[in-house]
This record gives C-alpha cells, structure tokens and sequence, in this order.
C-alpha cells in the first residue's frame, strides 16, 4: 500500500498550474516533507520524447483518437515507473495534469466519450486517482492575459474549445466532490498558493501523516 500521497494540479493553460505546484512543493518541502514534482504529458521518458513531438509545430494535427491514446502510453508509464514508486517512497507527489485532463480536452474538448475515457484512464493507472486534485478555475480572458505570448499548437485552438474544457472541469468537480476542490484562481498568487496549501495541510492533518 502507498505511504506517500498524491495531488494533482488541473486548469487550462495559463490558470497557474506550474507556478502553484512550484510554490506548494516549496512549502511542504519547507516543513520537511519528501516531495516529487512531476507533469504529464511529459513525466515519463517516453512522455518526454511524445510531449515533443505532440507539441511540434511541423508535425500533422493529429487525431483526437491518437492524442487520447498517445497521452494515455505516457501516462502508463508515468504512474508505473515515477509515481508508484515515489508514493512507496513515502513521497508526497505533486502532479502537473492527470486524468481530469484527458477527460476535459479529449472528452469535452475534442468530443470523445467521457465514460469512454474515464475506462481508458483506470486502465493506464490501474486506478489510481490523486487523494486531492486542485482545480484551478480561470475565466478564458484571464488566462490569455497571463500566458506566454508564444502559444503551442494545442493553446493555438479558439475560445470555444477552451470554454469546453472550463464547462468539463466544473462538470468534474461537481462529480467527483470529495477529490477535485474548485479554486477561485483570479485572487493573487499568494492567496491562491495559500489556499491549497491550507487544504493539503487540513487533509494531511486528518490522514494523520506525519513526515517525522
Ligand atoms: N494567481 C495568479 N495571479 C497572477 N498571475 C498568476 C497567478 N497564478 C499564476 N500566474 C502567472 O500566470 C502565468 C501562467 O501561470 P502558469 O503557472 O504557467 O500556468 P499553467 O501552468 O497553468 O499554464 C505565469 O506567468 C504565472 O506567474
Ligand atoms: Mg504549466
């Protein structure tokens, strides 16, 4: 059984995903906790060579059948070879995108079955869910303003393949209440990194983890 624990960071591109995985890793490494940040697409070495390829400009757009089943390969071997490990490591494992991602661009985004890809995601983890995921909700306009300018192919598409994916994500929360907490991600940084931050402590509290 896991003596680690794990989290996930979901929201489109722009909500503060990376930064907030970076600031929360801190803080639990601050007091004293083995902490592993890792992300998908990419987390894995396979992941990483997908994730190229996958984001390269000269590459022919490719199918959502085949971004579904690309980023599920990744994902396999993502949670047998970084992140079961890290948990029976005892790691605390903070995770940039998981399977609420796949749901919401491959399912809500590009149309594919929900239920379909929910099978598929327990199939490529063997079940395992994050004990918490930190939905970072974000209108469109927002996240546009905080992004990068240079935007990659599947950023590239318009407003309203992304209001899809926020209608998802807020249709996962609402499904899956006791494991997705929606975040309010318009408030400042610190106020946003301090919420999760108090929500992983409060749950931490309850799991009686100690990292003595
Ligand atoms: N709460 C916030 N308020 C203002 N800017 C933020 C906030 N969260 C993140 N940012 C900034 O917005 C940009 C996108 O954040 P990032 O973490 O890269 O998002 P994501 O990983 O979800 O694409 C970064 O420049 C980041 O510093
Ligand atoms: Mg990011």
């Amino acid at each position: 059984m896991a003596k680690g624990h794990f989290f996930s960071f979901e929201g489109i591109d722009g909500s503060g995903k990376s930064l907030m995985q970076q600031l929360v890793g801190k803080r639990l490494k601050e007091t004293g906790y083995s902490v592993l940040l890792t992300k998908e697409p990419g987390g894995s070495d396979l992941g990483k060579q997908i994730r190229k390829w996958l984001l390269d400009q000269s590459s022919a757009a490719l199918s959502a059948k085949e971004e579904l089943l690309l980023f599920s390969a990744d994902r396999v071997r993502h949670v047998d070879l970084v992140i079961k490990p890290a948990l029976a490591a005892g790691k605390i494992v903070l995770c940039d995108r998981y399977i609420d991602s796949t749901v919401a661009y491959q399912g809500g985004g590009r149309g594919l079955d929900k239920d379909f890809i929910e099978r598929i995601n327990d199939f490529a983890t063997g079940g395992l869910k994050p004990e918490l995921t930190f939905y970072l909700d974000l209108p469109l306009e927002i996240a546009r303003r905080r992004q990068k300018t240079q935007l990659d192919k599947i950023e590239q598409q318009n407003g309203n393949f992304f209001q899809t994916i926020i209608d998802s994500y807020r249709q996962l929360a609402l499904q899956y209440p006791q494991r997705i907490i929606r975040i309010d991600a318009t408030s400042n940084i610190t106020a946003v990194a301090e919420k999760i931050c108090l929500h992983i402590e409060d749950y931490l509290a309850k799991a009686g983890c100690s990292h003595e």
